[in-house]
């Protein structure tokens, strides 16, 4: 089942989301459908707020469906170290059309549970590491725009507001 993505306004993207417990085929049903919901998207990953579900869990698959040894699923995700710095242009599904050059650690590791609740770490530099801190954020209620300068940041929400005045976003 492919979810409608919330965008950039909903309470729920910028809330804390509370930690998954159960794992079970409930569970797995919800990762099917993020994966589902991702990839008609065309996203790299995706965050359960971003269909309404404030529970901290998220996919990624920086391949975009191209190699299915690439699809990760990570519950309860900890950043639990981080390398140097890398500067590249990001977006976000919940925030259609804006994208900025974002600054984000160049590698990072982080400490989850899989979709049977087995505990994993994982390491990923570019990309990867993009993707394991633009999700792991989702799920603290943060968005890439709050590591953007004051200026962007405050330009975007201007646009967004237009948009939604218009009735358009
Ligand atoms: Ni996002």
């Amino acid at each position: 089942m492919i979810y409608p993505i919330v965008k950039y306004g909903q309470e729920v993207l910028e809330k804390p989301a509370g930690p998954v417990t159960e794992f079970d085929g409930e569970l797995k049903k919800l990762v099917t459908d993020m994966f589902e919901t991702m990839y008609a998207a065309n996203g790299v990953g995706l965050a359960a707020p971003q269909i309404g579900i404030a529970k901290r869990l998220c996919v990624i698959d920086i391949t975009s469906g191209q190699d299915p040894n690439a699809r990760l699923v990570l519950a309860n995700p900890v950043i639990i170290s981080v390398e140097e710095e890398q500067v590249q242009e990001e977006g976000c599904l919940s925030l259609p059309d804006f994208r900025a050059k974002t600054p984000r650690p160049l590698r990072a590791t982080v400490r989850a549970q899989d979709v049977t609740g087995q505990e994993i770490t994982l390491s990923g530099e570019g990309l990867l590491a993009r993707a394991f801190c633009h999700e792991t954020d989702h799920l603290n209620g943060m968005l890439f725009i709050s590591h953007l300068t004051h200026l962007k940041r405050e330009s975007i929400k201007r646009k967004i507001r237009k948009m939604a005045k218009a009735g358009e976003w």
